[in-house]
């Protein structure tokens, strides 16, 4: 019995893992293990043989029983150890300095316009950049012999012979998006839409592809006053300046009547521009009260419903708060010109963070 102690207890304390410890255990105690073997000797003994020899193997059994359990645990401790060893990790050193990327100055301002107005209450409106010649001019109160359609440089989407689809155009504004939210959101109605339009245009200040913000709000008592009002905020939160003068033009749109452009106070003193002061003035969008047939078009009852609308250039508005002076290099994917405007990709726009960091 000593010999199978002194050689059990030798292999369990060299055990290299679970699994040949799991070996050493049916050899041992296992139903067909050697100490069952000798119980079953028990029976040929005498009986005060037995009395000596039946505790003495139990005894045994219960020494490597326990040993076998202390080992397991001491191996299972061992590989937790190795594991929080190979897994450790400094979580107090410096985050890496620069990402490789950067965020784009259309993105960053999309996101810094996106946090103003959520703000405000508005939330976020998508629609096609392909869209129905319906959706981008006839909703809008824009019938087909108007001159608003042939200044707009409209791509027209190719057709084959015999289909029968109605016209399809790459969206020359976001305003489409107004009809689009009317139809499945009903009034009352608050929101912007950030998107890709396209114009057939190329030059320092016009790219074919370029960005625009559209803002609808619609209720039962909204007016031009609240149309000032939320700009004002806007101009103020997005230049991150405290004070600043909006003059409202009169206009036209088709899509809404009265309608108003509506430019900043600024001054361009050393070549830099500074807003809110000055003596110089920068248009920076349309807006206006949408027109009753434009409601009419999204299923609300202009009797019932009113709402002011607007549509400024993301690009644009970028260009003047970045000082970037050519819009066609916003699409030349030039990594020089990325790396110098481009933002910490790790940076979220928000009022109370920091539009611009
Ligand atoms: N859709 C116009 C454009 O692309 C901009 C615009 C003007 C949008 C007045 C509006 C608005 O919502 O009310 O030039």
């Amino acid at each position: 019995m000593d010999d199978l102690k002194q050689k059990y207890l030798g292999q369990i304390a060299n055990a290299a893992d679970e699994a040949a410890l799991e070996t050493i255990r049916v050899a041992a105690v296992g139903k067909k293990g050697e100490v069952a073997l000798k119980m079953r000797e028990l029976g040929k003994m005498t009986p005060e043989e037995r009395q000596v020899a039946g505790p003495a193997l139990n005894a045994l059994k219960d020494e490597i029983n326990s040993a076998l359990s202390a080992k397991k645990a001491g191996l299972a401790d061992a590989a937790l150890d190795a594991r929080l060893r190979d897994e450790w990790l400094d979580v107090t050193l410096p985050a890496r300095s620069r990402s490789q990327g950067t965020i784009h100055p259309v993105s960053q301002v999309s996101e810094e316009v996106t946090a103003i107005f959520a703000e405000m209450g508005f939330s976020v409106a998508e629609g096609p950049r392909i869209d129905t010649d319906w959706y981008n001019f006839d909703a809008l109160n824009i019938p087909g012999h108007h001159p608003a359609r042939a200044e707009m440089d409209t791509f027209y989407m190719h057709r084959a012979e015999g289909d029968n689809r109605p016209p399809h155009v790459l969206r020359t504004h976001t305003s489409p998006v107004q009809i689009r939210s009317m139809e499945t959101m009903g009034a009352p109605l608050r929101i912007i839409c950030p998107g890709g339009v396209y114009r057939a245009d190329y030059d320092q200040t016009h790219t074919p592809m370029f960005h625009q913000v559209e803002g609808l709000a619609i209720d039962k008592d909204i007016s031009m006053a609240h149309l000032k009002w939320v700009l004002e905020e806007f101009v103020k939160a997005y230049f991150e300046v405290d004070g600043v003068d909006l003059r409202f033009r009169a206009s036209h749109f088709p899509f809404t009547e009265p309608s108003a452009e509506v430019d900043i106070r600024c001054s361009w003193e050393g070549g830099t521009l500074k807003v809110g002061e000055g003596d110089d003035w920068l248009e920076i969008l349309g807006s206006g009260m949408v027109h009753p047939n434009v409601l009419k078009a999204g299923g609300i009852d202009p009797e019932a419903w009113q709402g002011f609308a607007f549509g400024m250039g993301i690009d644009r508005i970028a260009m003047l708060k970045y000082g970037v002076p050519d819009l066609r290099a916003f699409f030349d994917s030039d990594l020089r010109w990325l790396r110098h405007y481009g933002f910490a990709a790790l940076d979220q726009p928000t009022l109370h963070g920091g539009l611009s960091r």
